[in-house]
């Protein structure tokens, strides 16, 4: 904007001086004439001139406003643009601790199963190697021809056993792979499906076992058997394994024995309620607020990144479209409830 011009073009310093030149000239005119008249009209042309100065200050100093606030708003603009750049990368760093955090349970997960397959393996093992002996046995008998009536039948009675064992353990191994199977496919593929809610709590509390049976703690379950979700099972099974390890970690790390507690039922509006709950030494009232914050941890410093109850606030506000609280509970321990729609969005 050029100087004193004002809107539409029209300049109001011309006009102004126009009006200076007019007082000048009158002043010129009645020079011979009344000089009071004369002294009068010279003090009010003196004061117009003066305002017309003031006035011209005035417009520069706003000028100057003017082009301060421009070069403000452009600072503004950049440190926008910058805050914008930081928070971006901080997305993607974000990103990049999710996907770390997701690679390290799947890691405890195959140890997990490697862990729980040894015990029907061993006894497998154990049984059949024993029935060899056995078999052995009682043909080096019926070779020499001295197989009596009880030595039969104790070979029938043993062998009766341990193939019973044989396939009962192998029945067993073969379940635990199929849940592991499952799990580990929906941990890696976050895919979505129809699924059993209870299923999926047990599959994912089964490879936890090893963990649980570590410290003598015990989990129950409490779930309709036909309860199905249409959702992602690999979340709701991160999920729980978080709030899993963080009783073990935080709530029992005095070694008590605990009691933990897995508890979905329908809700209102096809909704699914799903409680967790420990007995274990609970979250004092200064952490109830933060434990959802990324990196809030009480135990920096022995292992603790403080992302795990960020990563469960971010999987069930994002995938499963639902909320979770810390529940306000009146015995000990630490009680979470999440609520989300049976069929994700
Ligand atoms: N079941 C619980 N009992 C007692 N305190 C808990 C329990 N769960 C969480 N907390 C508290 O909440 C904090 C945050 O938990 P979060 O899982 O986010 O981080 P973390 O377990 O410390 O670290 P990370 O999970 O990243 O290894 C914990 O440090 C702990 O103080
Ligand atoms: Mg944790």
């Amino acid at each position: 904007m050029s100087e004193g011009t004002g809107k539409g073009g029209f300049s109001l310093f011309d006009a102004e001086e126009r009006i200076l030149d007019g007082a000048r000239r009158l002043l010129d005119r009645m020079k011979d004439g009344d000089p009071d008249l004369l002294a009068e009209v010279g003090v009010l042309a003196d004061a117009y001139s003066r305002s017309v100065r003031e006035q011209r200050r005035l417009v520069k100093v706003s000028d100057r406003l003017q082009n301060q606030m421009t070069q403000l708003n452009q600072e503004l603009a950049r440190r926008r643009a910058e805050a914008e750049e930081a928070l971006e990368q901080l997305r993607q760093a974000q990103e990049t601790l999710v996907q770390t955090e997701k690679l390290a349970s799947l890691g405890a997960l195959v140890g997990g199963v490697a862990h729980e397959i040894n015990t029907p393996v061993g006894i497998a093992l154990s049984c059949a190697s024993h029935l060899d002996d056995s078999t052995k046995a009682i043909r080096a008998l019926f070779e020499a021809d001295d197989v009596g009536v009880d030595d039969f039948e104790r070979y029938m009675d043993t062998a009766a056993d341990t193939a019973k064992l044989i396939v009962a353990n192998c029945e067993r191994a073969a379940d635990l792979i199929r849940s592991f199977k499952q799990v580990a496919v929906d941990r890696t593929s976050s895919e979505r499906r129809v699924f059993r809610l209870a299923d999926t709590i047990t599959e994912t509390v089964t490879s936890l076992r090893p963990n649980l049976r570590q410290g003598g703690h015990e989990i129950e379950i409490a779930c309709p058997a036909d309860l199905e979700v249409d959702g992602y099972p690999g979340v709701i099974s991160q999920i729980l394994t978080n709030f899993v390890m963080n009783s073990l970690t935080h709530g029992y790390a005095d070694g008590r024995r605990g009691r933990l507690h897995v508890e979905a039922d329908r809700g209102e509006n096809d909704h699914v309620r799903l409680r967790y709950r420990d007995d274990g030494q609970g979250i004092s009232e200064e952490y109830r607020n933060r434990v959802f914050d990324p990196f809030f941890t009480t135990r920096r410093g022995s292992g603790g990144s403080g992302l795990g109850l960020h990563i469960v606030f971010n999987l069930v506000t994002g995938p499963l479209g639902g909320s979770v609280v810390l529940e306000n509970t009146p015995s000990a321990g630490a009680s979470f409830l999440l609520e989300f729609p049976r069929v994700a969005p």
